[in-house]
């Protein structure tokens, strides 16, 4: 059985799209603030990526090598010098993406309580505003039960405020999920319980994911499979599929299979590092 079907995702329900990067260039003015003499900075370089619906794709890469612009260039928020970005085929802004930035903060509403902004996609999608927020509400109370849905975001942690982010992306059934950095505000021990809610809830959603992350245990962990990039311009260095069977709980991390990926992993972020 393939990863894919082991975490049994309907791609059936028509919720998840596939996302395809070809050979996708980005640069950006230099404009001086670069020690490199050239006009612009290469970013991506003749990126191929092809994630297929309703899989977990996770991305770790070093600092600056150009993650979130790929997100960016997923969500449609930045366009390709050259080569092909699709969702199922269409320009990216055809298709709904749920997108948990990595500046989150900056992009919870102030004047909406938790559950108002957890609401807010359903609401943009139609859904009727009283129907939006009990179904946040309801939804916060499940899988992020430290939350008070009528508090402000001022009013929370950094941590509660990430988990409102990520609630209010996924609240949704977009069928693409852009998930840059989304638990590095969160300890260690609270990261593994919202890890373990987040694993279930792929284990039972259709939504096309990709999870950028610097830790290489939740790369692991949470994907079916990894790509590696190289430092800028970044390229993929290495695809490699997960071999953890699914459902995957923390104590996976103990499997061989996982120590395995994991100084693989490893060996290539200190390559790029050195
Ligand atoms: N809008 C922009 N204008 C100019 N340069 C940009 C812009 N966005 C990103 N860059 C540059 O592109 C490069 C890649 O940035 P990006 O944010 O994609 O990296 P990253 O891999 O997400 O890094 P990190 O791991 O630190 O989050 C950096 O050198 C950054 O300065
Ligand atoms: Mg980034």
């Amino acid at each position: 059985m393939n990863a894919k079907a082991q975490v049994k995702h309907d791609a059936s329900e028509g919720s998840a799209a596939r996302i395809l990067l070809k050979d996708v260039r980005k640069a950006f003015p230099n404009a001086g603030r670069d020690a490199e003499s050239a006009d612009e900075i290469l970013v991506l370089d003749g990126i191929n990526v092809d994630v297929d619906q309703g899989e977990v794709v996770a991305v770790v890469g070093p600092n600056g090598c150009g993650k979130t612009t790929l997100l960016n260039l997923i969500a449609g928020l930045l366009e390709a010098d050259a080569g092909d970005v699709t969702l199922d085929g269409k320009r990216s802004e055809s298709v709904s993406v749920a997108y948990v930035f990595q500046n989150f903060r900056e992009t919870l509403l102030p004047w909406r309580t938790a559950e108002e902004n957890v609401a807010l996609p359903l609401e943009l999608a139609g859904a009727r505003r009283v129907t939006a927020r009990a179904t946040a509400r309801e939804f916060l109370r499940r899988h992020a039960p430290e939350v008070s849905p009528r508090a402000f975001p001022y009013t929370l942690s950094g941590g509660q405020q990430q988990l409102v982010a990520i609630a209010r992306a996924i609240v949704s059934q977009a069928p693409v999920v852009l998930l840059d950095e989304p638990f590095n505000q969160l300890d260690s021990q609270y990261r593994c319980q919202v890890r373990a809610r987040f694993l279930d809830l792929w284990a039972s959603k259709a939504q096309t994911t990709i999870l950028v992350t610097h830790d290489v245990e939740d790369a692991i962990l949470c994907s079916q499979r990894l790509l590696v990039l190289s430092r800028r311009p970044a390229r993929v260095l290495r695809e490699i599929r997960v071999p953890l069977t699914w459902p995957r709980t923390d104590s996976a991390v103990h499997d061989e299979l996982f120590s395995e990926v994991e100084r693989t992993v490893l060996q290539l972020l200190r390559g790029e590092r050195s």
